[in-house]
């Protein structure tokens, strides 16, 4: 099958509900950001570091149409992939692109957690932190939006709120599961 696309801002929970799907539905997981930090030997954080924002969107864009070559994956974008060059096309014509939507107070308790990992983000205060949400959100929503499907993925929390979002998640997009039982499929949630 088509590969699945997931994006959305920092947070929404690409990387866990990517994660939970490819273990019930056997298709591969790919970190877009971890594909890239094999790739170039470099952590993400080294390389907006080193090279500076725009060689890492360059790297991006490359490892992005490397990846849209794949078929039966499941990849999760980093928050910036589909704001930069005609990604959000490439995407679109190589698969289904699903916008994961966390709101906003979600969004700021899971980054608050993991932001030393995030280079936009590492050295922000919890206030600095929410005005960023609010504006990038603002900024981003256009290219975001032109994904074919948005999901909320707000209940991603623990074990069994993850697994009942993945069984939602199988459902509304008719994936396979290990079983091989295909389910319903219909367009947005
Ligand atoms: C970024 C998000 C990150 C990573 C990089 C830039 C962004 O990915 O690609 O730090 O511009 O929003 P996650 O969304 O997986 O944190």
């Amino acid at each position: 099958m088509q590969a699945i696309f997931l994006i959305g801002f920092m947070g929404c929970g690409k990387s866990t509900l990517g994660r939970a799907l490819a273990a019930t539905t056997g298709l591969q997981f790919i970190d877009l950001d971890t594909y890239i930090e094999r790739r170039f030997h470099a952590n993400i954080r080294d390389i907006f570091r080193t090279e500076g924002e725009e060689a890492f969107r360059l790297k991006e864009r490359n490892m992005l149409r490397e990846v849209s070559q794949f078929e039966d994956v499941i990849v999760a974008c980093g928050g910036g992939t589909p704001c930069f060059f005609d990604n959000m096309e490439v995407m679109n014509s190589a698969g289904l692109t699903v916008w994961l939507q966390a709101s906003r107070p979600v969004l700021h308790r899971r980054l608050s957690l993991g932001r030393y990992k995030r280079p936009l983000i590492a050295s922000m205060t919890g206030t600095e932190l929410d005005t960023f949400i609010a504006d990038s959100l603002e900024k981003r929503t256009p290219s975001y939006g032109k994904s074919a499907h948005t999901f909320c993925s707000d209940r991603l929390e623990d074990k069994s709120q993850i697994q009942e979002t993945v069984t939602r998640f199988i459902h509304t997009y008719g994936l396979p599961t290990n079983q091989g039982t295909a389910t319903g499929h219909s367009r947005h949630t």
